[in-house]
């Protein structure tokens, strides 16, 4: 059931309900954690989510997918993720972070070096950044390395975990998907080998951060197919990862959802079929919108977690306001908070505090 208690990892989850990442966009400068981000996370975790994962937190200065998101490159930012922690874990809420590398997507860096892609592809990914080009194989075990560090650095400053972000057009996505990656050495052709750069970091965080640190990834169910999908959910598993989290990956690409799952989206049924093929925990995310909606996943055994992102942002008190039958300021779908640049700031919901609004739930 939804609201009923969780155990992962010998952590006690409040409920099966998860804030996923969701960068505040223009709240920081130089990946420093702020007071207002601190903030926001404590409401969310007095909000009564029972998993916080803290947003996109970039393992290199030079692959920022914004130059306001948060940074793990070096022990300076401990300090900032021990406090987000404590601040997590005074509410009983246990926080893990999401690690990454913009990859092609990269801000920052020297403009004139190309941005670091698996592979030197044709088509809509390489008009996306005429930069981009193929990485050397000792450029791919100094990023695994660098994730490493960064998971060590979070160990060190007490969260719970890392969710690798292997999704949304950002580096790792790029190795997974058959679309994007089309080396022809150990990190390109078969499932196991795209998704190596993964497995490779997921067993160097294991081996470093031990065997309670939760290892999570985020990833597109559709990469391009179902199939590939699953594959690589099985492959995870077998490399010690603890909890999945299905989203979009390199590309955004989407399957046809089935006109039994016709309330969901191609990340939610993606998630519904993957889990039936793993036996660690599913994080069903992307528009699930509404209580109903979770209950269906969660209370009907289709997936672990339902995760909101919008309904938090619309409103802290999303969770304990629904659980306890309230009205709450319904998220207005609008997408302001998506235009990658003022965060929430512009939130007309959370402006207004609508209490009652002509949101479109599960948009
Ligand atoms: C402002 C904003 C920032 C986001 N940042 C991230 C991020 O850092 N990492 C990530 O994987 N997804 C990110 N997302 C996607 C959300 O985690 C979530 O998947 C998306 O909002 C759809 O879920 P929802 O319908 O519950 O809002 C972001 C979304 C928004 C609106």
């Amino acid at each position: 059931m939804i609201f009923e208690k969780y155990r992962l990892k010998g952590r006690l989850l409040k409920n099966h309900i998860v804030f996923p990442a969701v960068v505040c966009f223009g709240w920081s400068v130089n990946g420093e954690m702020s007071e207002r981000r601190l903030e926001h996370y404590r409401q969310i975790a007095k909000g009564g989510a029972g998993l916080i994962i803290s947003e996109a937190s970039a393992v290199n200065p030079d692959a920022m997918l914004a130059e306001s998101q948060l940074g793990i490159w070096s022990d300076n930012f401990i300090e900032g993720y021990e406090k987000l922690a404590g601040i997590c874990h005074a509410e009983g809420v246990p926080v893990t972070v999401q690690i990454n590398h913009a990859g092609i997507k990269s801000v920052t860096g020297e403009p004139l070096v190309p941005c670091p892609v698996p592979s030197d592809i044709p088509g809509r990914a390489k008009r996306a950044n005429e930069r981009a080009r193929e990485l050397a194989v000792s450029e791919i075990r100094g990023i695994e390395d660098q994730f490493t560090a960064a998971a060590l650095r979070l160990k060190k400053a007490g969260v719970d975990g890392v969710e690798l972000h292997g999704a949304h057009g950002f580096l790792l996505s790029y190795f997974l998907s058959s679309v994007t990656n089309k080396r022809g050495d150990e990190y390109g052709g078969s499932a196991e080998n795209r998704a190596r750069i993964v497995t490779n970091i997921m067993k160097k965080i294991r081996s470093e951060c031990g065997g309670e640190f939760i290892i999570g990834i985020r990833y597109g169910g559709a990469t391009p197919a179902l199939e590939d999908g699953i594959a690589l959910a099985e492959i995870f598993e077998d490399s010690g990862c603890d909890i999945i989290d299905i989203s979009t990956g390199a590309l955004g690409e989407a399957v046809p959802v089935p006109e039994k799952y016709v309330e969901f989206n191609s990340c939610v049924y993606t998630a519904i079929e993957i889990k039936k093929r793993v036996s660690i925990p599913v994080i069903a995310s992307n528009s699930v919108g509404t209580i109903e909606k979770g209950k269906i996943l969660v209370d009907g055994g289709l997936t672990d977690f339902a995760a909101y992102a919008r309904n938090m942002l619309a409103d802290y008190d999303w969770v304990k306001k629904t659980e306890r039958g309230k009205e709450s300021v319904r998220c207005l779908r609008c997408r302001a908070c998506r235009w990658f640049t003022r965060a929430f700031d512009d939130c007309p919901a959370r402006k207004r505090g609508r209490r009652q609004s002509p949101g479109i739930p599960g948009n």
